[in-house]
């Protein structure tokens, strides 16, 4: 190889190697999360879908480790505007996933063990890229066990699958607005499976 040759070798082996390091960053044609149209959502979680799993699983939480297997309630990812304008896809483990399919408006209470948990998709405008979100939860206990929350134990997981710490006020404080339904704000309607 000539000298000029070894340079260009060079060069492309960086051009190529910054490129795989940026694309791990899935790229985003619009840093608007409301601009998203269902392909770019698709692309989106075609790049990220197994990292973030992998991420929230991490720190060994049981939830984090197994909502994959629960059911899905959402056709995608759907963007409401809560929770930080991410994208958001929540799932129902076996006890919920009957009651909270329905989607009711009125009258619903939970049986005890139900469990939501929803992933998210950050948009970053700085990096111009889909970043994983926090995996947030909710549990509904006994009777009685949280009456500050109407019986809601609210967590979550970090990307890097670390407990999330916050108050439960922070949360229930808005869930509290659904209260006819069992506290539950469910997916946009768009984007809700059966609909
Ligand atoms: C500003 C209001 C607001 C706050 C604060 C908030 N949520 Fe939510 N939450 C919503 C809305 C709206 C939805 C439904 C949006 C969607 O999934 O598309 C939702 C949905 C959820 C769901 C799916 C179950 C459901 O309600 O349908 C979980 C789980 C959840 N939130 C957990 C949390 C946790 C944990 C916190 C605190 C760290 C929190 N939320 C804080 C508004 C809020």
């Amino acid at each position: 190889m000539t000298n000029t040759l070894k340079i260009l070798a060079v060069i492309s082996a960086t051009v190529i190697s910054g490129t795989a390091a940026h694309a791990q960053d899935c790229p985003v044609s619009t840093t608007d999360p409301f601009d998203l149209t269902e392909a770019d959502i698709a692309s989106i979680y075609d790049c990220i879908g197994d990292k973030m799993v992998e991420g929230y699983a991490k720190g060994g939480d049981m939830v984090a480790k197994n909502y994959r297997n629960w059911t899905v309630t959402g056709t995608r990812h759907g963007v409401a505007g809560a929770h930080g304008n991410r994208l958001l896809l929540t799932y129902a483990n076996d006890i919920a996933a009957e009651d909270y399919l329905k989607f009711a408006e009125e009258g619903v209470v939970m049986p005890v063990g139900s469990r939501l948990a929803k992933e998210s998709i950050k948009i970053n405008k700085k990096k111009n890229a889909a970043v994983v979100g926090p995996l947030f939860i909710m549990t509904k206990l006994e009777a009685g066990a949280a009456p500050k929350t109407n019986d809601w134990l609210y967590g979550g997981v970090l990307p890097n699958g670390k407990p999330m710490k916050f108050k439960q006020a922070f949360c229930h404080d808005c869930h509290q607005s659904w209260e006819d339904q069992d506290y539950l704000a469910y997916p946009l309607e768009e984007v809700r499976v059966g609909n």
